[in-house]
């Protein structure tokens, strides 16, 4: 139904929730129980937040319902017997209009806020005058534009009343440009409470929101990688943040290395290890908090080498035939290709008989692109990075726009691999959103 809500809310600062109730007049017909389930009502009933449209015809009557309908849709007699065809008995006898009364508690977040922000903005998408908000445990996180800022207010209070798992409102002060990527936050309503628990990959996270990256458009990208790791793959996660690549994968019974510079995500990376890890598994999981570079120098590429000998020594047969990798992951898409370098000077300085190694070393590293073709612009920016990598042991594939003109990427790079590994997923497009 398209409600109407008084003209005087517009311009509302100060939530009075007593000003949108209202009376409107809507069509009902009475029918008795037993049609109601049978019948076959099409887009007819009205539909409204918090609201029934099958009610109790009066007290005494247990046999009859009375059934609204949206009046959009339903003006006359004649449109219930077109609609439904089943009730034109009922239709003829009782179809009449009857007065109803609307609250605050009827409209949808978004109707509420429609209904308050003047029309100049953003008439379409009240909400989204910022980019929409984002829900991450009990935070509903928003990213207002400065024209909606006098209303920020209001709009974190219809939130908190609206949706009860909600706690705390915040606001993105600025677009990120630190280097642990987390948002300069503003608590706009709700518990001053920024540490959150949430669920993602069949895993639990917890992590402190303003003070570390997380970003839920993510999760199906995320989920993705994860999808193709297999138990006994070696993760190394060169930007870890919290851990929503290595908590799965150790879940999985992958061997994990998750490393940040941020002291604070290896925190609650290491919480995050230790309370989704079942004490039966076997794997290890490594927590480090280093620049990436030194990482993949000092940490990744020697254990890497290990492993190979390692397996080499184990039961060679079985690793070869299995679809066992080391992975790296590589998720801070401003500069990740960047430290591609250290693996260039890696494989010209320090592999002896790497043509005999066992498991193959996929690398995803995540990236921007604003070029027309974002394949052509990615592989020329790694040709100088990567001298000495061919161009058929990388793939390109989008992971979702971030801006207008603007798209995240990830390109695979597949080095020793002697078997032929498990293809992709064809690229799929997600939603448009400029929350990075
Ligand atoms: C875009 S976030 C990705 C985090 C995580 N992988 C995810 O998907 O949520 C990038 C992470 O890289 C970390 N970071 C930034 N510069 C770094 C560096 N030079 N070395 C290691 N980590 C870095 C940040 O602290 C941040 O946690």
């Amino acid at each position: 139904m398209h409600l109407q809500l008084p003209s005087s809310l517009k311009g509302m600062t100060k939530l009075d929730r007593d000003q949108f109730t209202q009376v409107v007049t809507v069509p009902f017909v009475n029918v008795p129980v037993e049609c109601i389930q049978t019948a076959k009502w099409k887009n007819a009933l009205l539909t409204l937040h918090l609201f029934k449209n099958v009610r109790d015809l009066d007290p005494t009557s247990k046999t009859h319902k009375q059934v609204l309908f949206d009046p959009d849709v339903i003006k006359s007699k004649e449109d219930v017997i077109n609609a439904v065809p089943s009730i034109t008995k009922y239709a003829e006898e009782s179809f009449d209009f009857t007065p109803i009364t609307l609250t605050y508690a009827n409209y949808s977040i978004e109707q509420v806020i429609k209904a308050i922000l003047p029309d100049d903005l953003g008439k379409d998408k009240p909400i989204n005058t910022g980019s929409g908000y984002s829900l991450i445990g009990h935070i509903a996180h928003f990213n207002l534009k400065d024209a909606v800022l006098p209303y920020k207010h209001i709009i974190a209070q219809v939130v908190l009343d609206k949706l009860s798992n909600v706690k705390t409102v915040v606001n993105k002060l600025h677009e990120i440009d630190s280097v642990y990527r987390n948002f300069e936050l503003e608590i706009i309503a709700g518990e001053p409470n920024t540490i959150v628990k949430c669920r993602e990959s069949k895993a639990t996270f917890q992590f402190d929101f303003a003070k570390v990256y997380w970003n839920p458009r993510l999760s199906t990208e995320r989920e993705r990688i994860v999808n193709i790791l297999h138990r006994d793959d070696f993760i190394f996660d060169v930007f870890a943040g919290v851990g929503p690549f290595v908590v799965p994968a150790a879940m999985l019974g992958c061997t994990v290395y998750g490393n940040d510079i941020n002291p604070e995500s290896v925190k609650w990376m290491t919480v995050n290890l230790k309370a989704n890890h079942s004490k039966k598994s076997r794997n290890e999981y490594h927590v480090f908090n280093l620049d990436g570079r030194e990482f993949l120098r000092t940490i990744a590429f020697p254990r890497i080498e290990s492993y190979q000998q390692e397996v080499k020594g184990d039961d060679e047969k079985k690793w070869c035939l299995s679809s066992n990798k080391i992975v790296i992951l590589m998720n801070l898409p401003d500069i990740a290709l960047t430290f591609l370098d250290v693996v260039s000077e890696w494989l010209s300085s320090s592999i002896d008989g790497s043509e005999q190694w066992i498991l193959p070393v996929h690398i995803h590293c995540y990236t921007f692109s604003k070029a027309d073709n974002r394949e052509e612009d990615i592989r020329t920016r790694l040709k100088s990075i990567l001298p000495n990598v061919n161009d058929n042991q990388i793939t390109c594939r989008f992971v979702r726009q971030v801006a207008p003109n603007k798209d995240m990427m990830c390109v695979r790079i597949v080095l020793f691999d002697n078997k032929k590994n498990e293809e992709e997923n064809p690229t799929k497009r997600f939603k448009q959103d400029s929350s990075e």
